[in-house]
């Protein structure tokens, strides 16, 4: 039995007042009988550290340089990262790869850097609405995978993957469960072809997760947790996912 993850995506969102807030929220709220972390903006990484020292949830960033350092101005690596005791890193958010033109092997590269230093990579694969509504849903995300699974070759089964429809983040619209689940089932037996560690793999989903839809998200037998936008920044309602993935 995989342990579910449920991983808050804080995207540009935030200050350190409200931070402070959140944090001290989800402490309280907490534990769960899974695994939790946040992935906050690179400047509240520290402080969010420092409130969160004692407690289980772990932290992360939304984003890594492929290169270890050098003259990469604005780029953070992810040995900063693993230097300052993130254990998670999202890699190819849809975001990214729509606004900064990431490419499935950028993505990769990424990936591949987090690991070499002790940080877990969360890949992210999903289509657009348009490739979902051409039938390309199943050859878009195994071509995403595929880069990655490439590039990690021996590595691959120490990455989380998260399924995030493009369509369903931030709109409300969210994969039917039967919908997700099939999906994660391809990338399911995309992995298992890769590495024999892919039963033990945790594949999330992201996309308008709700505390009112998680419970049956999660319920599927492939969707192993969520990654989590709007709702991981209001306490009681990631809370309440938290709760909904402990089951
Ligand atoms: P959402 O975002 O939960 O707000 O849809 C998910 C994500 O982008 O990771």
């Amino acid at each position: 039995m995989r342990k579910k993850l449920v991983v808050g995506n804080w995207k540009m969102h935030g200050s350190r007042a409200a931070n402070a807030q959140l944090l001290a929220g989800l402490k309280e709220a907490g534990p769960w009988n899974a695994d939790v972390a946040v992935c906050v903006p690179f400047p509240y990484i520290a402080e969010t550290a420092l409130a969160l020292t004692g407690t289980v949830i772990a932290y992360g960033a939304q984003d890594c340089s492929s290169h270890e350092q050098g003259a990469y101005t604005g780029e953070v690596s992810s040995v900063m990262l693993q230097d300052i005791g993130c254990r998670y890193v999202i890699v190819g958010h849809s975001e990214r790869r729509a606004y900064h033109a990431e490419s499935d092997q950028l993505v990769a590269d990424k990936a591949k850097a987090a690991l070499a230093h002790g940080v877990t990579p969360i890949v992210c694969v999903g289509e657009t609405r348009a490739e979902r509504e051409a039938g390309q849903t199943e050859a878009v995300v195994k071509r995403q995978l595929a880069a990655v699974i490439h590039t990690l070759g021996h590595c691959t089964g120490e990455m989380v993957v998260a399924y995030e429809p493009v369509w369903a983040i931030g709109t409300g619209l969210t994969a039917t469960p039967a919908e997700a689940q099939a999906v994660h089932a391809v990338l399911r037996a995309q992995l298992h072809a890769a590495t024999d560690r892919s039963g033990a793999m945790r594949i999330l989903y992201g996309g308008s997760v709700k505390a009112d839809n998680a419970a049956e998200l999660f319920s599927q037998p492939d969707i192993d947790g969520g990654l989590i936008g709007g709702a991981s920044l209001k306490v009681a309602d990631f809370a309440a996912i938290c709760r909904a993935a402990a089951h």
